[in-house]
């Protein structure tokens, strides 16, 4: 399996407008792959506009809010794409678009990385904001995994919060498990 580093990834729309969605990118060698699902907006965004920011971001609440609704955080021009750079970011990839492989489920669009940056010190491994970002993949796939499923990993993270959150941890899980809780009431 190859490496997959987890981003908010950046994209513009050819009328102009920034959309942020937290995505995985794949490494293939010395490139980067990033893999929308079809349909999505990043997709779109992408086929108009040839390039992407990978944002690095240490802010856990970022990703847990674009899965939750909350998707507007502060951005500022990046440098040599036609894009946008979270100002959350810790560091950033700026990604051109060399190539793509066409797929009906999920195309997959091949980079290269054509600027980087350090904006922030990185702060040390936290078991909170990982379980945060588990709990965000689980709440875009609440309607595909067996309920039962989802209710044992959501036990086995919230040990991690309980024990080691901050605050902007705490409030991403609040906002995932508002979506848990809805989500709960519709299975009956
Ligand atoms: C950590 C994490 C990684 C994700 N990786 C991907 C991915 O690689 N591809 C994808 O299509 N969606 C991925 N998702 C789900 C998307 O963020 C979500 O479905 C998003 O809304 C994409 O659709 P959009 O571009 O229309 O916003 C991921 C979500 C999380 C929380």
């Amino acid at each position: 399996m190859p490496l997959i580093i987890e981003t908010i990834v950046t994209t513009r729309s050819r009328s102009g407008e920034i959309h942020i969605a937290p995505l995985g990118l794949i490494q293939r060698g010395d490139k980067w792959i990033i893999a929308p699902f079809t349909p999505s907006k990043t997709l779109d965004n992408l086929q108009e506009n040839p390039c992407a920011v990978a944002n690095h971001v240490d802010d856990v609440r970022i990703f847990a809010g674009c899965v939750t609704g909350r998707k507007k955080w502060p951005f500022n021009r990046a440098e040599k794409v036609d894009g946008a750079v979270l100002k959350a970011a810790m560091s950033h990839w700026e990604l051109k678009v060399e190539s793509m492989e066409d797929d009906d489920v999920r195309p997959r669009f091949i980079c290269r990385s054509v600027f980087t940056r350090g904006h922030k010190p990185w702060g040390g491994f936290n078991r909170a904001q990982a379980a945060v970002l588990e709990a965000a993949v689980l709440v875009t796939r609440l309607k595909m995994l067996p309920k039962e499923k989802v209710e044992s990993e959501l036990e086995y993270l919230q040990i991690a919060i309980s024990k080691t959150a901050g605050d902007r941890e705490l409030e991403a899980w609040g906002w995932l498990m508002e979506k848990v809780q809805a989500w709960r009431g519709e299975q009956g």
